[in-house]
């Protein structure tokens, strides 16, 4: 048959890369630092199981069963809102309002389809989550890529194309400010401030996305852009996926009133509403239970993780390899020497069950980061971290193009 399938989704391909990683992770000894999930030990399975068992148990089970507000169930709004609030400072009574998403995926695909029309574009870093430029590209907008600069995006550069935008074509600036996919960097405090006078300059939104926010292993939390937003400019975007489990989906949008009641049209006709009874389980671990030991038990368990990982690229020759060390979240993001052969470096992996995500996979424009990858630390056990570093380490010196250059060992 014939489809006459629509324009909209004829941009979206699935990546063979990222096929790859997915074929790889089949075998029964792949080490795995390819996707962003959590590991089984982070979800707080009893707790969950107490909850549902005491919703089951409810004289009144419409409370989760029956069909809810678009908005979200009020139950996890007020403790959410209250979090927000207070430990990020990201979402003001007065002036904000706060919408629960089915995955803050779905966030962003309601932020692309309240803003931009066809050949609309959205600012994005270079570098980033495919989750999001797929959501630009459906709806027919056009993902515009700017270079990074360091650890961050090039804040000159996305001035210089917001002037040059005569026909007002730029709608949203999407951002993941602190520990970034996939680099893992948190944009410096300055380049935030400054991003953020650039978007009132030019009355541009900016979409604040922040899954990883709450895991910070060192130092101090840098604040969030939202919360110098004076002018109603910043979607900040939150999720449940990374600090609870990835299969509530559970996102979350706070921004000024005028937008989450567009965000709210633009959901009625996708899903009605987000999954009750996760949105309940949420509310209930939030108001019953130690929500933030829960986040410092679960910042402890990657902090070790995060440790080991980077004691083993320590162990590597920086010649072959460098990265940069973020302070928080979920990846960090390594670049492979111009003496590197990328391709025999990703097929020594490939035959030795390591699963790694190709820079490519994780930009823009697909194309122009074949130099990177990105590690994900989380999921792996601290032996599967180790003994896969090791087998990275391998993998590099089989890749040195040059046969006669001195590798440390
Ligand atoms: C930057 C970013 N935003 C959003 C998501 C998706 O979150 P959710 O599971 O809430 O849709 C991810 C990753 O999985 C991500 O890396």
């Amino acid at each position: 048959m014939n489809y006459k399938f629509a324009n909209r989704l004829s941009f979206l391909q699935p990546n063979p890369l990222r096929e790859n990683a997915r074929k790889n992770m089949m075998h029964p000894e792949v080490i795995s630092f390819a996707f962003g999930f959590p590991p089984e030990e982070a979800f707080p399975i009893e707790k969950m199981a107490k909850i549902s068992k005491a919703l089951y148990e409810l004289p009144d089970h419409e409370v989760f069963l029956q069909y809810g507000d678009t908005k979200g169930h009020p139950m996890l709004l007020e403790p959410l809102a209250k979090r927000l609030e207070t430990v990020y400072d990201v979402y003001d009574e007065q002036s904000d309002d706060l919408m629960i998403v089915s995955g803050s995926t779905q966030g962003m695909d309601l932020t692309v389809k309240a803003f931009c029309n066809e050949g609309d574009i959205v600012l994005m870093e270079a570098q980033t989550f495919s989750g999001a430029v797929n959501a630009v590209l459906s709806y027919g907008a056009i993902a515009k890529p700017i270079e990074m600069k360091g650890e961050t995006i090039d804040v000159e550069q996305v001035e210089s194309a917001l002037a040059n935008d005569t026909e007002g074509k730029i709608k949203l600036i999407y951002l993941i400010p602190t520990f970034q996919n996939p680099l893992g960097t948190s944009m410096p405090l300055e380049d935030r401030h400054a991003i953020y006078e650039i978007a009132k300059k030019y009355g541009v939104v900016i979409y604040e996305d922040d899954p990883y926010g709450d895991l910070l292993y060192e130092g101090e939390p840098i604040p969030r852009i939202k919360s110098f937003d004076t002018e109603g400019l910043v979607i900040y975007s939150g999720s449940f996926s990374k600090i609870l489990a990835p299969s509530t989906r559970l996102g979350f949008i706070a921004a000024s009133k005028p937008i989450i009641e567009k965000l709210i049209l633009g959901k009625q006709s996708v899903d009605s509403h987000t999954n009750q009874y996760w949105q309940l389980i949420a509310a209930k671990l939030m108001t019953d239970y130690d929500f933030e030991a829960h986040i410092d038990s679960l910042r402890a368990l990657y902090r070790e993780k995060f440790e080991a990982m980077i004691e083993g690229l320590e162990k590597i020759n920086p010649e072959l390899l460098t990265y940069i060390r973020p302070t928080g979240g979920y990846f960090l993001c390594a670049k492979l020497a111009d003496d590197v052969c990328s391709v025999k470096f990703n097929d020594y992996l490939i035959d030795h069950h390591v699963a790694i995500i190709p820079g490519n996979v994780m930009s823009v424009e697909k194309k122009g980061f074949e130099k990177y990858f990105r590690l994900n630390f989380t999921k792996p056990s601290i032996e599967e971290i180790e003994t896969g570093m090791a087998i990275i380490n391998d993998a590099l010196k089989f890749a040195v193009k040059s046969s006669n250059k001195t590798i440390a060992s």
